[in-house]
């Protein structure tokens, strides 16, 4: 191409030679936490089990946040998934129309809490719910809705939760990749009944490796909640005995997490606000230059706001390149950029999920979002120089593979 660089890819210099910052989300005050839950038990004399000082710290630490109501830390994103449904009691074969774009682990809940997922489609231009395309897949088994804040932006929950009421749909936010991200100023998770939060190392907050969090504004639910993480245990009941199964309400598995993850939960939740800070100047620096860029990428749709950035990702135009999305995304990476080419989790794609949907699922919205984008990763230690960086390389890339 004339005028073009020669692209990494082709045996170019990269724009950027040096590693883009790596994340080291567990910093000197997670380290103080876990040895601060060493002390305290060292001193008391007892073993660090779970449900102590430090899980209760955490889940009001929270709660706090989100301005009210109640939160339980558990083991992992998908069983507070898992948990919030079965809190919600639905009868067994209820549907629940699902997003289409979303971790498996979601989507596994749901089967396993004897319920059909529906798929519903993508808004244009994002990755997350069409809240106008809901209405024809209700039917008389649908019981609930499923939200998935996709990538760090707030579903148009206003819309979701007027459709839902309408129709007595209960609601299960799933905001892991939006930790207080907002909509309307109110932080994602305070909309629907219940809502889960994944807290895994990627996360923007994280209490370890794994982690979940489970929260309402609901006192009976919150009850609900408790139970089906643990057991069955009425653990809320003053006269409660762990000791004696006999009190248990029902049948439930044991999703606990410890009083060391949950320690790291709260130090890495005080860090919070900056870290969406930091994400967010990234992204907007990357938004406003491309979008003074006459070149064939855009950003995903909404990018503005209250976005809690988990994933950038970049919607290409394949008319206007001359190889296909992924080749394109993967010639930017070779440029030095971290991002995943060709993001797969648009679920009406995967074979092992189709035998268990309800009715006919396309999304041909969200297949299309996803053919044509790639997700730039990111982190709070990208600065004005990593999204520089950014921009430089998909200016390059566009310039050396327009069609
Ligand atoms: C939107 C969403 N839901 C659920 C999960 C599952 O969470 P976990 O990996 O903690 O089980 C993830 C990813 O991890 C996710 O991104």
């Amino acid at each position: 191409m004339t005028g073009a660089a020669r692209l990494a890819i082709d045996g170019g210099a990269p724009v950027r030679a040096e590693p883009m910052p790596m994340r080291q989300a567990l910093g000197a005050d997670e380290r103080k936490a876990v040895l601060a839950v060493l002390d305290h038990y060292a001193e008391s004399g007892a073993d660090p089990g779970y449900g102590g000082p430090f899980e209760q710290a955490y889940a009001e630490a929270f709660t706090r946040k989100m301005g009210a109501g109640f939160a339980d830390p558990v083991a992992t994103g998908s069983a507070a998934v898992f948990i919030c449904l079965k809190a919600l009691d639905l009868p067994a074969g209820s549907e629940v129309i699902v997003p289409p774009i979303c971790d498996p682990g979601t989507y596994g809940a749901v089967i396993l809490a004897g319920l059909v997922p529906c798929l519903a489609d993508a808004a244009p231009g994002t990755y997350n719910l069409d809240p106008a395309g809901l209405e024809k897949h209700l039917t008389g088994r649908t019981k609930a809705l499923i939200v998935v804040h996709a990538a760090g932006l707030a579903c148009d929950m206003t819309s979701i939760m007027i459709f839902a009421k309408a129709h007595s749909l209960q609601v299960v936010e799933d905001a892991s990749q939006a930790h207080f991200a907002r909509h309307d100023g109110v932080p994602v998770g305070r909309f629907g009944d219940v809502a889960a939060f994944s807290t895994m190392y990627r996360k923007a907050h994280i209490s370890g490796g794994s982690g979940g969090i489970t929260y309402t504004i609901s006192e009976t639910l919150w009850q609900a909640l408790l139970a089906h993480s643990d057991r069955g245990k009425p653990s809320w009941r003053e006269d409660f005995d762990d000791r004696d199964p006999t009190q248990f309400l029902g049948p439930g598995l044991n999703f606990h997490t410890d009083e060391i993850s949950c320690a790291i939960g709260t130090a890495s939740l005080a860090r919070l606000d900056d870290s969406i800070r930091a994400r967010r100047g990234y992204v907007t620096a990357v938004c406003d230059a491309l979008s003074k860029i006459d070149g064939p990428c855009r950003p995903m749709t909404g990018w503005d706001g209250d976005i809690s950035p988990f994933i950038l990702p970049i919607f290409v135009d394949p008319d206007r390149i001359r190889v296909t999305v992924k080749d394109f995304a993967n010639a930017v990476r070779a440029e030095g950029i971290p991002l995943n080419p060709h993001y797969e989790y648009c679920a009406s794609t995967w074979p092992w999920l189709r035998p268990h949907l309800a009715g006919p699922c396309a999304t041909p919205v969200a297949e299309r979002a996803t053919e044509t984008s790639f997700a730039l990763y990111l982190n709070e230690r990208y600065a004005a120089r990593e999204a520089d960086d950014t921009v430089e390389a998909i200016a390059k890339v566009s310039k050396g593979l327009v069609r």
